[in-house]
């Protein structure tokens, strides 16, 4: 079958062109951490240059054990065994969906690629909506009755995705949500894989807490979970392809650790020795890389919030974001305005006019698996960070992060467009652009 490109993507190659035309842009698509590796994790990957050999399917037994360490410091005791390791979580998901079969029930709004994955390996995903501010999760009475309902209609449903803390919506779901969709699971028997790429990544506040917890549904219905995560997000190192599975210690973890490694050993065989040997380091946590990733999720946070500001001002509602580099807006309170004054009545409209108009790359919620008549939208705030290695660094280093002239200048952009946005003389719709091919993030 045949899958599209995604529109992060497309919404990158359009800012591209755009900027080639010299019309200044806001990259608010693509969801890259934006910051630069960390020296230490330079030279742990030059160290291993040597290893040359394919290795074990399910990865090295020092990244196996290091990833297990890294999930018992998170209250989550881990035998090495139950661990896979992977060429980024993505195929790795991709497996799992495979291996488990039948149809996988997926949050509405949620991360482009569930869908499309769930698609190619030729299921029908059955999309739940979330509650606001609880992105990433299923409501549980609704997937209950979603997953009901098609049964009933004869198919087969054998899974939910959870991704907690959330992309597109930078929330993270409470405990309880959390608890009761553990409970549904188990009551309907689904496998839960729960997708935990963010989880480290939770925003901190003046005083210098943690902005939330993340519940991971391992805690609540450990036999029937399995986690993903990897080090794309923590550590900005999504190009260096590697993640990691933790499967339930469980009847269920047996049987799909067999028909994982054969499905791995069919298309990676294992992933990459010299990144293994880096990612074994990483997941030690030492502590330059506590402090890194320290860095890192006070700047998201800080960016975020003032970016989610602009938004609020502007008339939109955002749930407050407290965790990752995203948020997700909505323009709901003002669509009588953008009707009247632009004839815009659906997200892909809205977003297609942000962009051609402004040069402004964000994407409609019809991406994430919600309606085209939504005016919602994922906004990704880490490219305002800078577009070379120096100002990401000094990005990092910033005390006030926004003091810094070019992050801004990006805000006091915004600010701008948003407010001509909605207070602009009726003009034609500009169309959305023609998708490019490109993955989403
Ligand atoms: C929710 C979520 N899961 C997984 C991934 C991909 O991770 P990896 O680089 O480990 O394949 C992303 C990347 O955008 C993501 O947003």
């Amino acid at each position: 079958m045949t899958v599209t490109v995604s529109a992060t993507l497309a919404v990158n190659e359009a800012l591209n062109d755009k900027r080639r035309q010299g019309v200044r842009v806001l990259p608010l698509g693509f969801g890259e951490a934006g910051l630069p590796v960390h020296p230490v994790m330079r030279d742990q990957l030059t160290a291993g240059n040597g290893a040359n050999a394919y290795g074990p399917v399910a990865g090295s037994g020092a990244l196996r054990e290091a990833a297990a360490g890294y999930w018992g410091r998170r209250g989550l005791p881990t035998d090495p065994d139950t661990v896979i390791a992977g060429p980024g979580s993505k195929p790795l998901l991709y497996s799992l969906l495979l291996e488990i079969g039948g149809d996988t029930a997926i949050a509405a709004p949620s991360w482009v690629s569930y869908a499309a994955q769930s698609r190619l390996v030729g299921q029908r995903p059955v999309m739940v909506p979330t509650a606001t501010g609880q992105g990433g999760v299923p409501q549980p009475d609704l997937l209950h009755a979603a997953v009901t309902d098609a049964r009933e209609q004869g198919r087969t449903v054998n899974a939910v995705v959870v991704t907690v803390p959330d992309n597109p919506t930078g929330t993270v779901a409470d405990a309880e949500t959390v608890r009761r969709v553990a409970e549904v699971a188990r009551e309907l028997d689904l496998i839960i894989i729960s997708d935990e790429i963010y989880r480290d990544l939770v925003h901190v506040d003046a005083r210098g807490d943690d902005r939330a917890v993340v519940h991971s549904p391992a805690e609540y219905a450990p036999e029937r979970t399995v986690i993903s995560t990897g080090l794309s997000k923590n550590l900005a190192l999504g190009g260096w392809r590697i993640g990691v599975l933790r499967l339930p210690d469980s009847e269920i973890g047996r049987r799909l650790r067999g028909g994982l490694l054969g499905v791995a050993s069919e298309i990676w065989s294992s992933p990459a020795a010299p990144v293994q040997q880096a990612a074994a380091y990483a997941f030690t946590e030492p502590a330059e890389l506590r402090d890194h990733i320290d860095r890192s999720r006070r700047l998201h946070g800080t960016v975020a919030r003032a970016v989610a500001d602009v938004f609020t001002r502007s008339g939109a509602t955002v749930a407050d974001p407290r965790a990752a580099f995203y948020l997700y807006p909505d323009f709901e309170p003002v669509r009588e305005r953008l009707s009247a004054l632009h004839g815009v009545t659906t997200g892909p409209e809205l977003t297609g006019l942000l962009l051609e108009r402004y040069g402004m790359g964000v994407l409609p919620a019809a991406e994430f698996g919600e309606s085209s008549t939504a005016l919602r939208m994922r906004v990704a705030t880490s490219l305002l960070y800078g577009d070379s290695e120096e100002r990401r660094y000094a990005a990092l280093a910033a005390g006030d992060p926004l003091a810094l002239p070019w992050i801004r200048a990006h805000l006091d952009r915004l600010t701008e467009v948003l407010g001509s946005l909605l207070s602009e003389a009726p003009s034609a719709v500009i169309p959305a652009p023609k998708a490019v091919a490109q993955p989403v993030h």
